[in-house]
């Protein structure tokens, strides 16, 4: 199967869970995520708005604030093909970007963040057990990793649904450290 197709397959898979299923197995990679070293030791971490089907880290937001941690959401810049990560505090003041995903407003972007960042928390739509990824197709997040200037933990996160025996992957896809689902660290 190739990226394209594959995509579609997994996310008609994620699209099909119930509402509350979602919740609750969102609640369930967010605690796996809080106890993993690489959380606990982070004071930087970026993560993401919840897109379509995706796994809501909105608990997750709060709970690095209450940790007394920085939390970072990206911010798309559609001509560049570009991720900037903007330092939130919450998740009041959050506008829809080019793709209808909540950002942070860009004016709070400093260009020191992206050499504080430890961990980010990264979407996508399929994982295998090398910790290989696709994303929706646009290649965001390969480039974004691309241009840190430091060796960043990487951690996916996923529905189980969204775990297959292999992805496939091209030169400029870059691999994670870990995956998570709500069964399973990899
Ligand atoms: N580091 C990079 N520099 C330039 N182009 C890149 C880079 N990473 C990915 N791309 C481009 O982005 C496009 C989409 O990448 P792909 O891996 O298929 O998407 P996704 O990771 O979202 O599933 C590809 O055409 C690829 O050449
Ligand atoms: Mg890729």
């Amino acid at each position: 199967m190739d990226k394209k197709q594959l995509r579609r397959k997994i996310l008609k898979k994620r699209d099909a869970l119930l509402p509350a299923e979602r919740r609750r197995k969102s609640l369930d990679i967010i605690k796996t995520i809080i106890r993993t070293d690489q959380y606990v030791k982070a004071s930087h971490i970026m993560l993401f708005s919840s897109f379509g089907s995706e796994p809501d880290l909105s608990p997750l937001l709060k709970e690095i604030i209450k940790d007394g941690k920085h939390a970072y959401l990206p911010v798309v810049v559609k001509g560049d093909k570009k991720i900037l990560p903007v330092e939130v505090t919450g998740l009041y003041g959050l506008t829809a970007g080019p793709y209808g995903i909540l950002e942070p407003d860009t004016q709070k972007y400093k260009d020191v963040t992206p050499s504080l960042l430890e961990l980010i928390i990264t979407p996508g739509v399929a994982f295998d057990p090398a910790r290989h990824r696709i994303g929706y197709g646009a290649g965001y997040y390969d480039r974004f990793f691309a241009s840190l200037p430091h060796k960043v933990c990487k951690i996916g996160v996923a529905f189980d649904e969204q775990l297959v025996q292999s992805v496939p992957k091209e030169q400029h896809d870059i691999a994670l450290d870990l995956i998570i689902t709500d069964k399973r660290l990899l």
